[in-house]
């Protein structure tokens, strides 16, 4: 699609597909034409599907807290809790990366930094499931039913948060609840909604992706035996075959914008309104951007790949996911030895229009 239709129009979808690296990073750099009001989805009321100027306040609200700085300081923990999740791993030969590791890893880490009890993380698992499924098939009734679940999945999030909020206005702690309960946009402090929204954003947006960059990651290096020897040899090749993860197996594969106005990409006449699609993942293999796109180069530098996305909603836990993803990868290289995975072990995608990642790699 890359080459032959760079950019397409899917009637079924009623929505614009861009796959060039050139395309998808000029939408996504251009917040101006190419909104991200997308109205109320499964991310909820929240900074992702704001414009300027709302976006750059609420934003700067959490900012400090995501900055790489204040993050490191969470490395001896995160440390921690990996080493405790790979003790638990029956007898050291086998494990299911997703349940075992890359699942709890990211729901402990952001439960702590919000200051919610992170027993309770089988519940997030399941209501942010819900989140991000998509419907089972084309159907009216599939995509009813998805509706129906992701408004009881919300419902019930935004319970559990509002009791919190309530525990914390009375009983004030060091976490980012409470920290965001004080917090004021022009003398004002942020309306109930808000700070659901903020709840629910950070919940889902940090889970599912950072454990899908992490087991991508084990997938990869199950796929490619050299490499995964080659990073085992030389633990300074982390940081940049991480990126190379969020390159070649983005968790993310496509982020949606609305044109604001009527525009143009390449020609094609985008009418106010349409629904703008950037494809992260035919980008980062284009080979415009990237020689040899389609080989994983562990150590590939420059790598502007867009897995975190461009511009002013650039993730805000990129400096977060990055790490949990740099200290867990050589502790699992380390701990566990050589990584294979049964070919006859049938992959389960995640199903999700957005997020690419497996439902269980045993190893
Ligand atoms: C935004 C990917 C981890 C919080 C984004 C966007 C992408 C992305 C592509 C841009 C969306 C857009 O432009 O519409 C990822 C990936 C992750 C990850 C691949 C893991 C590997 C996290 C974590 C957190 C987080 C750990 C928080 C704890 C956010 C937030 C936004 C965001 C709040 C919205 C920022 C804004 O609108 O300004 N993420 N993310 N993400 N991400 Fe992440």
């Amino acid at each position: 699609l890359r080459r032959t239709s760079p950019i397409r129009y899917d009637e079924d979808r009623a929505c614009w597909d861009v796959f060039s690296y050139e395309d998808a990073r000029n939408v996504l750099l251009n917040h101006r034409v190419f909104s991200s009001r997308r109205g109320m989805d499964v991310r909820g009321d929240s900074m992702l599907v704001m414009d300027q100027p709302k976006h750059t306040q609420m934003r700067a609200l959490v900012n400090k807290a995501f900055t790489p700085k204040s993050i490191e300081d969470l490395a001896p923990r995160i440390a921690n809790i990996v080493d405790d999740l790979l003790d638990q791993v029956a007898d050291g030969t086998e494990m299911n990366v997703v349940h075992d590791l890359a699942y709890p890893l990211p729901v402990i880490v952001i439960a702590e930094l919000l200051g919610v009890p992170s027993e309770d993380r089988a519940l997030f698992k399941k209501w942010s499931d819900i989140l991000v499924k998509a419907p089972e098939n084309n159907t009216d009734e599939a995509f009813a039913q998805v509706v129906a679940e992701r408004g009881i999945a919300r419902t019930t999030l935004n319970d559990y948060f509002r009791d919190i909020l309530k525990q914390r206005r009375a009983n004030p702690q060091d976490d980012l609840i409470s920290a965001l309960l004080q917090a004021q946009i022009d003398g004002q402090k942020l309306t109930e909604q808000e700070l659901l929204g903020f709840c629910l954003l950070l919940l889902v947006a940090g889970n599912e992706t950072t454990t899908n960059l992490i087991a991508n990651a084990v997938r990869y290096l199950t796929e490619d035996m050299a490499v995964q020897e080659r990073w085992r040899n030389t633990p300074t090749l982390t940081n940049t075959a991480i990126e190379e993860v969020l390159r070649y197996y983005p968790p993310i594969v496509a982020i949606g914008r609305i044109a604001s106005e009527d525009t143009e990409i390449r020609g094609q006449r985008i009418a106010a309104g349409s629904q703008v699609v950037s494809w992260v993942a035919a980008a980062n293999r284009d080979e415009a951007q990237f020689p040899d796109a389609d080989r994983f180069v562990p150590d590939r530098t420059p790598n502007r790949h867009l897995g975190f996305g461009l511009g002013i909603h650039f993730c805000l836990g990129a400096p977060l996911a990055r790490l949990e993803a740099q200290i867990a990868l050589p502790k699992i290289l380390e701990r566990l030895g050589t990584l294979t995975f049964d070919e006859g072990t049938p992959l389960v995608p995640i199903q999700s229009t957005f997020v690419f990642g497996v439902k269980e790699y045993p190893i």
